[in-house]
């Protein structure tokens, strides 16, 4: 496993490598260390902490005091990946000096060493904008789960033809767009693996996937999915590598029985009077 920093100019070096970029999410420092020490390339401080962490139905809620919050914790973890933060809904939509200054709190008080943002066409000049004063930036489009009141669910895009927004052909214009305004990767969530394949070979810059198909330059996943730690809906496109809720109860459960029982804490958890400095 290659131990030096990751930086974001390192992206484009795999992707012509076909080195395949490995990113997880993660809101806290305990897994973001460990996430850290297994090699992760890239650690995203998503809004996705808005459903796994807060218990929220959507990520609209998200504030950027929030994600600087997690991204403090995160980027304090951080030796070797690159951390990068998302930018909540309505932090970069309303006009591209508030995008500019919510962007610049994410990296000036949260650590972040680049942001994320949703949407393609319709933000490249906020991209733009944002790149031209050396903020680097990932795209994200496909189920972008900011617009879930548009799509009327988290549904799968790309699989009609058309130019409105999650048709094959605007999807096509959207990565375009984001690539000339000058971001560094693309996230591409939720669409055919040809499409996301389509993608992935014109576009110069590297493609992550999340239910995408294999065809990308990487993969990320939402880490309690990837843990299995989530317990709701599992969709098809997630693989558990662990199965940490059931590991975490029934540790719960064997602590709560042994406390009832007497049996914690035992002689050799105690402290004694005699082994105490005098
Ligand atoms: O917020 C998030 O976790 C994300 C990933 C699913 C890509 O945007």
């Amino acid at each position: 496993m290659a131990s030096e920093k990751v930086r974001v100019p390192d992206l484009a070096r795999m992707k012509a490598r076909r080195r395949k970029i490995a990113m997880l999410t993660a809101y806290d420092y305990c897994f973001a260390r460990l996430f850290d020490q297994a090699g992760i390339d890239l650690l995203l401080v998503g809004d996705s902490l808005g459903m796994t962490v807060q218990g929220r139905d959507t990520t609209l809620p998200v504030t950027v005091d929030e994600m600087v919050y997690h991204l403090r914790m995160v980027t304090r973890a951080r030796t070797r990946a690159l951390v990068i933060g998302d930018m909540p809904f309505l932090s970069y939509q309303v006009s591209a000096e508030e995008a500019l200054r919510n962007a610049g709190r994410l990296m000036k008080e949260g650590g972040a060493e680049a942001v994320k943002l949703e949407g393609g066409v319709m933000v490249a000049d906020t991209v733009r904008r944002l790149v031209d004063v050396d903020i680097p930036v990932m795209g994200h489009i496909g189920l972008t789960p900011q617009s879930v009141h548009r799509m009327g669910g988290y549904r799968v895009q790309g699989r009609t033809e058309g130019r409105t927004p999650g048709c094959r052909e605007r999807l096509l214009e959207d990565a375009a767009a984001l690539q000339q305004a000058g971001a560094f990767a693309i996230v591409l969530e939720g669409m055919p693996a040809e499409l996301a394949g389509e993608i992935t070979e014109h576009c110069a810059v590297p493609t992550i996937g999340i239910g995408a198909g294999p065809q990308c330059d990487g993969q990320v996943l939402v880490m309690h999915d990837m843990l299995g730690l989530t317990q709701s809906h599992k969709p098809r496109f997630v693989k558990s590598f662990a199965a940490l809720a059931e590991a975490v109860t029934s540790a719960a459960a064997a602590y709560a029985r042994e406390v009832r029982e007497g049996v914690f804490p035992a002689p050799e958890h105690c402290y004694l009077r005699k082994e105490l400095p005098s």
